[in-house]
């Protein structure tokens, strides 16, 4: 791994088709950002995954797909319409609004210690000292629902994915004939009017999450709350490959808590702007269901046959979001080497979320060497569930470059002697090492690598 800066991460993903600055042609628009043709794989990937061993791979884990404009009364009864905020502070002289924590560098969002703090900085912007006093923002994105935009039509873009997972528990619990403790995962687009949206992808205004909220028995809460951090904490290193020299685990204190949670755990990963967050685990309690009984008048309470209890479930909660996941994998992959001589840039992405998994280079345009190539493309998308790519551009040791540098972690070269031999040549991104191989083992050995 070689240390990289939040520009040139920016400047790779675009130069490479990972991320764009959304409607750039108009000059962007500050906290959206587009994906493009690596990018979207890559995410895919990292979506796929986090399914595949969530949802899956535990029997009493449920998906679940929901609308991002619910009716606003479940933000009422969640709490976020009034508690879902970020303290702010409003430079008077030359109008800058700033995150009063992040200026402050600490993680407290306590009104008074923050202006405590902030009574003697300068704003970064004018350089002067005439900060207002720090006050809460709401960060909840409105909309209007309808044809007529007044108060009774307000909806707010899920500010969390996990919201309609409550007000769906029963809905799931019931058609799945589930008993406690069982799981709901979703992945999905959330929305945040973040005061300073910044470091590219990290902080946005458009996010898409991974969560699950696992419905517990409260007496169980402390074994469930390892459980999930456990899982991801291993799911970074054994499943994405992520080096654990880059991870440790951050408590949050009383005045960093969310308003829901009761005890939160994140992941700290080390960006290039230092060790921030990057996967929450949560232990919200009864705080959602009980908030939603009482404003729904709906019972969400749990008759537990076994041990004859009544109980509102707990949950625990394991959140992340796909981009700062983006970033973690991208940078924990970059490399830069020398092959021949040559510097060469290699992301050392895991196999299971490389935006390419194999290229075919052909060595020649020529006949009938293009149609053997092709044939093998062909081979290889109808076998392999992959995204495979086929070029035939430019000299093959730029080729080899470009690939390297989006993480292709297999190349296969078809030259004049694969006509007679009916073998082609693997190429290995982080070793460079060769390897022949006959055309009728290779979706076996692709397989096995
Ligand atoms: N349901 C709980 C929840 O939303 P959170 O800590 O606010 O908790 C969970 O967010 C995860 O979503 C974070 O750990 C982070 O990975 C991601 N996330 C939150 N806000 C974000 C933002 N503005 N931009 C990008 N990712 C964000």
């Amino acid at each position: 791994m070689t240390d990289l800066t939040m520009d040139e991460l920016t400047s790779l993903c675009k130069r490479r088709g990972f991320v764009f600055q959304s409607s750039e042609i108009y000059g962007g628009l500050a906290g959206f950002w587009d994906y493009g043709p690596y990018g979207v794989e890559l995410a895919n990937n990292l979506k796929k995954v986090w399914w595949q061993s969530v949802v899956r791979s535990n029997p009493e884990i449920y998906g679940l797909d929901s609308a991002i404009i619910q009716n606003p009364k479940l933000w009422q009864a969640s709490g976020h319409v009034d508690g879902f905020t970020d303290p702010l502070v409003d430079c008077k002289n030359c109008g800058a609004r700033l995150r009063a924590d992040h200026l402050a560098g600490t993680d407290s969002t306590d009104l008074s210690e923050l202006t405590a703090i902030l009574q003697d900085h300068a704003c970064p912007v004018c350089g002067k000292k005439t900060f207002t006093k720090p006050r809460y923002y709401n960060m909840m994105m409105k909309t209007w629902v309808g044809p007529i935009e007044d108060d009774a039509s307000v909806a707010y873009l899920r500010p969390e994915t996990a919201g309609s997972i409550f007000t769906n528990y029963e809905n799931v619990r019931e058609t799945t004939r589930s008993k406690i403790p069982f799981g709901i995962g979703q992945v999905g687009k959330a929305f945040r009017n973040e005061i300073s949206p910044r470091d590219f992808i990290f902080r946005v205004r458009e996010l898409e999450q991974m969560e699950m909220q696992y419905f517990i028995n409260p007496k169980t809460q402390d074994k469930f709350y390892s459980r999930w951090r456990d899982f991801a904490w291993n799911f970074l290193i054994d499943t994405i490959g992520i080096s654990e020299d880059s991870l440790h685990w951050h408590e949050h204190d009383e005045k960093e808590r969310a308003h829901y949670a009761a005890t939160a755990h994140d992941i700290y990963f080390k960006f290039p702007q230092g060790f921030k967050e990057l996967w929450g685990t949560h232990n919200r309690t009864d705080f959602d269901l009980s908030n939603h009984m009482r404003v729904s008048g709906k019972d969400l309470s749990y008759y537990d046959d076994q041990t004859q209890e009544r109980f509102t479930p707990y949950v625990i909660e394991s959140s992340v979001g796909v981009g700062r996941m983006f970033i973690a994998a991208l940078v924990d992959a970059y490399d830069e080497d020398e092959v021949n001589g040559e510097k060469r840039v290699v992301l050392r992405l895991h196999k299971n979320i490389a935006p390419v998994r194999v290229a075919i280079l052909p060595l020649s345009k020529k006949e009938p060497l293009m149609k053997l190539s092709h044939d093998v493309y062909v081979l290889l998308i109808k076998s392999l569930d992959w995204n495979i790519e086929y070029d035939e551009t430019q000299s093959i040791g730029k080729r080899y470059r470009r690939q390297d540098e989006i993480g292709t972690p297999q190349c296969i070269t078809i030259d004049f002697a694969s006509l007679d031999d009916h073998s082609v040549t693997i190429r290995d991104r982080d070793s460079t090492e060769q390897r022949r191989v006959k055309i009728d083992d290779l979706i076996n050995t692709l397989q096995k690598d």
